[in-house]
């Protein structure tokens, strides 16, 4: 017997899984059910696009797009600054506040490669009008770099970026330190060095992390023609500071670091440099890229 005599044997049956079928078919739902399933087998049998590791991928999510404001005058940095940040009054208007006052030193000023001759010969060669330092700490690098520029006449202004927190177990190493309520109060005892260092109308700070104060001067259209990155020394935060400093960076100006002898930097440094087609100058301890 064949499957037709069967059938044929079985009317009824056969009529009943037709009609079934066509109900079924006919049903939306069973469509939804059907699309979800195509789309679960698609997505297993393909590899997700955000996790393809194809080159232009990894470059892509990367890339640290440059569209900056237009730039500001140099004139107006300060200003505008101290609109943008300072509600248009200058932060040493009334310095120091009284909680801080009798716990800063007179002069406490410390860092590490601070006056190292590499400043003298980049400000020397690009005759700066703003300086753009990426990791301040107590402001021993600035103010020489104040005393430099004023040795050459220039009018600099020196935009210096610090979170001025320390870092996690910086009490413990640096007795110097007071702190009140969880600060370190490093914000004030940098003010009080460029205070004495007769530097206040050359100086202005930006007391955010680097991403944040740099992604603030991108938008407001403040640009160095000497931007230094000199603050945290893992490869990711170099790799990132150097990016946005980058953005930042005058057409003509220079890019330059310090502590190019730790991994982390030398690694994002010569990444940056293949990238975007620089060779690296090494001076001393820094990085210069040109
Ligand atoms: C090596 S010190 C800078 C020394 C300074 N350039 C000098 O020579 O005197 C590094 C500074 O970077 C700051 N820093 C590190 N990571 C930072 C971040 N993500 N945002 C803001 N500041 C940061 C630290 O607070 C510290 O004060």
């Amino acid at each position: 017997m064949n499957l037709d005599d069967r059938d044929q044997q079985h009317p009824r049956r056969k009529s009943q899984f037709i009609k079934r079928m066509e109900t079924t078919v006919s049903k939306p739902r069973a469509y939804v059910i059907l699309l979800i399933l195509v789309f679960i087998l698609g997505y297993l049998s393909h590899s997700h696009p955000l996790l393809s590791q194809t080159a232009s991928d990894v470059y892509e999510h990367n890339s640290f797009p440059n569209e900056c404001a237009a730039p500001v005058p140099a004139s107006d940095v300060r200003r505008t600054i101290i609109s943008r940040v300072f509600n248009n009054t200058s932060p040493w208007e009334s310095f120091p506040p009284t909680h801080a006052r009798p716990l800063l030193w007179q002069e406490w000023n410390k860092g590490w490669g601070s006056q190292m001759p590499v400043f003298e010969h980049l400000i020397e060669q690009v005759r700066p009008r703003t300086i753009i330092e990426v990791g301040t700490f107590l402001g021993a690098s600035a103010t020489h770099m104040v005393g430099l520029t004023r040795k050459l006449g220039l009018d600099t202004q020196i935009v210096c970026i610090d979170d001025f927190r320390g870092w996690p177990g910086y009490y413990d190493e640096e007795k110097s330190l007071k702190m009140v309520n969880g600060d370190s109060l490093l914000l004030y005892q940098f003010m009080q060095n460029v205070v004495r260092a007769n530097a206040t109308e050359s100086i202005i700070m930006l007391p955010f992390s680097a991403g944040t104060a740099l992604g603030g001067l991108c938008d407001w259209g403040v640009y160095g023609d000497l931007v230094e990155v000199d603050a945290a020394h893992d490869f990711h935060s170099a790799w990132v500071d150097i990016n946005n400093a980058f953005k930042v960076l005058k057409p003509g100006g220079v890019l330059f670091g310090h502590d190019y002898a730790w991994v982390g930097v030398r690694t994002a440094v010569h990444i940056f440099a293949r990238v975007h087609g620089f060779q690296i100058r090494i001076d001393g301890e820094h990085w210069i890229l040109y």
